[in-house]
């Protein structure tokens, strides 16, 4: 018979009560078996959403979340461990360019990545754009890949976190996403369960992330490296506009298209602006601060450390990717400047196209996306292509055009330029 029962817990929490050590261990740990309902945390889920948690009761719930799995052990990999986590955003690639740059600079990166889910795209589906590419690995293969390439992105194995899986997926269906604590909780304790040695967040802001605000994007990123810091992970966030999309491309194989021309030394300044920044604060984290990524991208070391990190997964980096058969190209209607690309609007667009799911077992199209021409500051002149739509069938059209059409702005004078890194937080 335990001490407590899930509707103890719940009204104290309702009533703006701290609850303690032992009934959240309880509370988490008999929630992953199934001893508390669902219509029970969802009730708990949305009182800590309204009446949020104080800092002690956020590092055991986490804490919980963890010890509800397993813990990886990566001492085998002899290199320092880094890894980088963004909250999500549109056209947010960066974790392709990124996880081989840091490898080929001598970390260790063990990048447990996710899929899409709405508006914004996920990494594994972008990855399975390249023919023959494998998503699931076993913790074995997991941990040689990282010790023989240095690189790895794939799907978190069933053993991390499991209260986290359970909980994110009634988050998902009962409004309770949003909280702070619940957000910082289930992102920690899954890149911790991980056993990375270091970690970087990208914490996104702005009308295509979840945060809308400065402030609560910074209350977030402290939230997380504070857990990091507790956990012995050494941890840093950096604040990131997320009010435009990340670069041209925004979709699956067109995103692996800008990636690896990034790896080549070029693509979108945006894109190989936040990949260096990112990469710098992994490798200083990582305890290699006098590493080079930017002489990594230029000598080519990034782009067979890419190339060896699909190979190893199955997948053929020379594959040609999928094109669309349907391309419809949108030009300027008036001269003037791209003041403004609505980075959710894009998002919806894409989606719209077929490159995102609404529910988790849709299927995602490989060639649908974005390709913005124009980029916010540019100029532009009467017929001069704007953005294209690509996708497979041309009933996805019409419902994005109408999207990305409210998300581009002409307007006649030159837009203020705006900072991409926001804020260090660390
Ligand atoms: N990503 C996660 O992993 N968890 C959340 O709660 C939100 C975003």
């Amino acid at each position: 018979m335990s001490a407590f029962t899930a509707v103890d817990v719940i009204r104290a929490k309702r009533d703006g009560g701290v609850l303690s050590d032992a009934q959240i261990d309880w509370v988490v740990d008999a929630y992953t078996k199934g001893l508390v309902a669902d219509e029970q945390m969802s009730a708990l889920a949305m009182a800590i959403l309204l009446r949020g948690m104080t800092g002690p009761e956020i590092a055991l719930w986490t804490a919980a979340m963890i010890a509800s799995g397993e813990r990886l052990d990566l001492s085998p990999v002899a290199r320092p461990t880094v890894d980088k986590h963004s909250t999500g955003g549109v056209g947010d690639k960066i974790t392709l360019p990124l996880t081989p740059l840091v490898a080929a600079c001598g970390a260790a990166v063990p990048q447990l990545s996710g899929r899409g889910l709405g508006h914004t795209g996920g990494t594994l589906d972008k990855l399975e754009s390249i023919p023959g590419w494998r998503a699931a690995l076993s913790n074995d293969e997991f941990i040689a890949q990282l010790r023989d390439v240095g690189a790895v992105i794939c799907a978190a194995g069933e053993g991390l976190a499991p209260a986290d899986r359970k909980l994110y997926a009634l988050r998902d269906v009962t409004g309770t996403v949003e909280a702070i604590p619940l957000i910082a909780s289930s992102i920690m304790s899954k890149k911790i369960a991980e056993g990375t040695g270091a970690l970087v967040l990208d914490v996104k802001v702005g009308s295509g992330a979840f945060m809308k605000s400065v402030d609560d994007a910074r209350e977030l990123a402290r939230t997380m490296v504070e857990l990091g810091g507790a956990h012995g992970v050494k941890t840093v966030a950096l604040l990131t506009d997320m009010s435009t999309p990340l670069g041209r491309a925004v979709g699956n194989a067109v995103e692996v298209t800008e990636s690896v021309e990034v790896l080549a030394g070029g693509g979108p300044a945006d894109v190989v602006e936040l990949t260096l920044a990112l990469a710098r604060e992994m490798l200083d984290a990582a305890g290699l601060p006098d590493a080079d990524p930017a002489a990594a991208l230029r000598d080519g070391r990034a782009m067979d450390a890419w190339r060896r990190m699909i190979r190893a997964q199955g997948g053929d980096p020379d594959a040609p990717m999928a094109t669309a058969n349907e391309v419809e190209v949108v030009c300027a209607a008036e001269d003037g400047y791209v003041a403004g690309v609505d980075a959710y609007a894009i998002g919806v667009a894409a989606w719209r196209l077929g490159a995102g799911r609404a529910r988790k077992e849709d299927p995602v199209s490989i060639p649908a996306g974005v390709l913005l021409h124009k980029r916010p500051g540019d100029r532009v002149r009467v017929g001069e292509p704007l953005y294209e739509l690509r996708a497979e069938h041309a009933v996805r059209i019409p419902p994005a055009l109408a999207e990305a059409e409210r998300a581009v702005r002409i307007a006649p004078d030159e837009p203020a330029a705006r900072p991409l890194v926001i804020e260090r937080i660390g």
